[in-house]
């Protein structure tokens, strides 16, 4: 009997303009890359499916959004998550970064706040748009991350307007449980704070005890923006396409006119592809779960037995976390990349002494990884 998917198998993706891939800083070496958000496995047959028919179609103009995508969200993020939205608080962009750019030109005249490690453009934003940014660590706590919410209270007193929140978070890997998301919503309605939520790794739950609560839907009352994309879990980065809910028409308003002559219609396969991946049958993601689950095992149990690293098992997402020991390594990451394998410095996430993995690629391909980390350790001592 033959799998559907098949997760094992390894597809060349070099020559096909992949921002992984054909890294030009790999100047044509043999090299492991691990550092990008996407996922090395061919996308379900469904979504190939939407394409091909696309493509027998030879028609590729100007698109809208029909109102049976609109639909589609709405019973996504009500099925999935328990929050139901009307559809007029939809506004629909062509990915989220470009969202939270737009939101925080609009909104975060006071400033910026983002827990760090974080997801780059969450602090590098606050350059792109020309405002302050403040920053509070995250902490371990029982085996996980979480805020340090003494030092966000902290933050927060300083005055930012915006609150940018990953949840799920990346890098850490966090979902966030109900008495955290209660003391966020707590902690920014004192100090009038608008929250910004991304969720793009909501589904991407490979082993959270809780479900993933969706911020928004406590403070419908109040200003705030949340971000939802099918691209993540259906490996569709490349298509873009997201949907913001937000349920204050005059943010609403605002924030659209922020968008005005900055973003380009969304794409007939971004529009096609979201709409087939939100309602095709579970096969696809009910088999990617367990697969990323287990490259997950394999990478933190490899992780825990090397002197010098660290890692705290992930609820969430693909992308590891691993604290390096600077006295025994040096420049971890600069000597993984000589040695044939890319993965993200931490201090791009705003901390050190950190590489960020992803894990999202068929097995023999994390196992060469793993080979290539163990080799460089070796060299060390
Ligand atoms: C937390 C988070 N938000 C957003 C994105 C990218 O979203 P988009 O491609 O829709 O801009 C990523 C990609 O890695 C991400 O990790």
């Amino acid at each position: 009997m033959s799998l559907p998917y098949l997760f094992d198998q390894i597809i060349n993706r070099s020559h096909t303009n992949s921002f992984k891939w054909d890294n030009v800083s790999y100047e044509g070496r043999d090299m492991l890359p691990m550092p990008v958000a996407d996922m090395d496995f061919p996308v379900a047959n469904e979504i190939k499916a939407c394409i091909d028919r696309i493509s027998d179609h030879q028609i590729l103009g100007y698109s809208v959004v029909p109102e049976s995508l609109k639909i589609v969200a709405q019973q996504k993020i009500n099925n999935s998550y328990g929050w139901d939205t009307p559809l007029d608080w939809q506004v629909w962009i062509p990915g989220i970064v470009p969202g939270i750019t737009a939101a925080c030109a609009q909104f975060a005249e006071g400033g910026i706040l983002t827990a760090v490690p974080v997801y780059h453009p969450f602090h590098l934003v606050a350059n792109w748009v020309n405002k302050p940014l403040f920053t509070f660590p995250m902490i371990e706590e029982n085996e996980r991350w979480t805020f340090d919410f003494f030092a966000f209270e902290d933050a927060l007193k300083k005055g930012p307007k915006v609150f940018l929140f990953c949840n799920p978070h990346n890098p850490g890997g966090t979902v966030f449980n109900e008495e955290e998301i209660q003391r966020i919503i707590d902690l920014c309605q004192q100090y009038n704070c608008m929250i910004i939520s991304d969720e793009i790794h909501a589904d991407l739950r490979i082993q959270a005890k809780t479900e993933h609560i969706c911020i928004g839907k406590y403070i419908e009352s109040s200003p705030s923006i949340s971000f939802f994309a099918s691209s993540k879990t259906y490996n569709t980065a490349g298509l873009g396409g997201a949907v913001a809910i937000i349920p204050d028409p005059e943010i609403r308003k605002q924030f659209i006119s922020a968008t005005l002559g900055f973003f380009p219609m969304l794409t007939r396969h971004s529009i096609e592809v979201m709409e087939t991946s939100w309602t095709m049958p579970s096969t696809w993601l009910d088999m990617l779960l367990p697969y990323l689950k287990a490259n997950h095992e394999v990478l933190l149990s490899f992780i825990c037995q090397q002197k010098g690293l660290r890692m705290l098992p992930l609820e969430a997402t693909y992308l590891a976390w691993i604290e390096f020991d600077e006295v025994l390594y040096g420049n971890f990451q600069q000597r993984l990349f000589e040695n044939g394998l890319h993965v993200l410095r931490g201090d791009q996430f705003l901390g050190s002494n950190f590489i960020r993995l992803n894990f999202a690629c068929p097995r023999a391909l994390l196992e060469k990884a793993l080979g290539i980390i163990q080799q460089t350790i070796h060299e060390s001592h």
